[in-house]
């Protein structure tokens, strides 16, 4: 196989930095896009000289294609992908968060292995510079003994952000600031400090109406010894602070800090990194997806196993289950018997319908 043939499911505000790097790719190529809203598929497909389709089926069965890119709304990530796999044996990129339910990613993960494909979870803020330089010291132990990593993400998602699709601000389709928005602050601190042994959460919804929460606060204790703390807010007015994480430890401080932890703003054990370890954004989903796109590559077509793979994809799938099943109980939980929420991916038959795409 020479170039990968991608189809893309969802082409809404996430598809550009899906389409960019597939159109840029020497190993790999966009044959067709997807949307319910046939409009926005059409327009994709105008661009990129590709062929639209609204319903995924009609372009399952009639397109040769290698991987199919997931980028519907969250509740749905399990049902598409289980129809691409079971149906049509393609492999899947999945946009994040790639499931909800701790249920769901067992299903995923047994058809996949079933059908012999792959499901590759997109969590490109791994790639940002700052975080790769900051996980190499650490890893080698430049940074010394951690006592403390700090998430702090604040961000402004007002009324009218979460009254857009019938999806967002739900527990069936979206989560709260902890899953659609914090999600990659969490993994981010897991890639960095390990997984949690112990996790305790509050949540509150404050500024907007919605059924999930807008704020969530939570204390961590590391199997390292370490403790971390996680704020996430989508109720920081009138715009968006920041998304930081701060690590102290025995050789130093860190301070990761931009739009998406994308700039190194402290870095006490080589103050010089902050200059090379910085990148601008454009907005918080930033360039990581390019990268992201040709480890798939590397993957499926040198054998060269992808650094988030879809165990690794899990894990901040569990912490954020651990975070609400804390706040849900009032009591603090233990990762390691992989709590779950009551309410998160919870099924929700009449928002599904929404989203289900019929069998010719
Ligand atoms: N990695 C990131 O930083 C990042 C950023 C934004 C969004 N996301 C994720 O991407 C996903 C989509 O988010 P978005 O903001 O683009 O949402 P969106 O609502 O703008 O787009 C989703 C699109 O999926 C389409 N869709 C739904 N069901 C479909 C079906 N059965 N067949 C074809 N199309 C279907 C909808 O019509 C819609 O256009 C979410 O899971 C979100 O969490 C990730």
């Amino acid at each position: 196989m020479t170039n990968l043939r991608f189809a893309i499911i969802g082409c809404g505000r996430i598809a550009k930095n899906h389409v960019g790097p597939l159109k840029d790719s020497s190993r790999a190529k966009l044959v067709a896009v997807c949307d319910l809203k046939v409009g926005l598929a059409q327009t994709l497909a105008a661009q990129h000289g590709v062929r639209a389709y609204s319903n995924y089926h009609q372009m399952l069965a009639k397109e040769k294609v290698d991987v199919v890119s997931i980028l519907t709304p969250s509740g749905m990530h399990p049902t598409h992908a289980l129809d691409v796999i079971e149906t049509y044996g393609k492999h899947v990129l999945v946009e994040k968060p790639m499931a909800l339910s701790l249920r769901d990613l067992v299903r995923m993960k047994t058809a996949a292995d079933r059908k012999g494909v792959k499901i590759f979870p997109v969590y490109q803020n791994r790639y940002n510079k700052a975080v790769q330089r900051v996980r190499r010291d650490l890893m080698r132990g430049a940074l010394g003994k951690v006592a403390v990593g700090a998430v702090r993400l604040r961000w402004c998602r007002g009324q009218a952000y979460y009254d857009r699709d019938p999806w967002r601000g739900t527990w069936a389709m979206d989560g709260g600031a902890f899953t659609n928005q914090g999600i990659h602050y969490l993994d981010l601190l897991q890639y960095l400090l390990g997984d949690p042994e112990t996790v305790y959460a509050r949540t509150a919804t404050r500024l907007v109406d919605v059924e999930v929460e807008d704020t969530g606060v939570g204390v961590l204790s590391f199997e390292s010894g370490a403790l971390g703390s996680v704020e996430v807010t989508t109720a920081a007015r009138p715009a968006d602070i920041e998304a930081s994480i701060s690590i102290l430890s025995e050789r130093g401080t860190t301070v990761l800090s931009g739009i998406a932890s994308n700039q190194l703003v402290t870095y006490t054990l080589d103050p010089e990194a902050c200059k090379t370890a910085c990148e601008d954004f454009p907005d918080p989903y930033g360039f990581g997806h390019w990268p992201f796109y040709a480890d798939v590559a590397a993957d499926l077509l040198d054998g060269i196993p992808h650094p988030v793979g879809f165990q690794e994809g899990t894990r901040a799938i569990r912490l954020l289950n651990a975070l609400y099943r804390s706040a849900e109980d009032g009591l603090p939980v233990e990762f390691a018997k992989r709590p779950a929420s009551r309410k998160l991916g919870k099924p929700d038959a009449d928002l599904s319908r929404l989203y289900e795409a019929i069998r010719p």
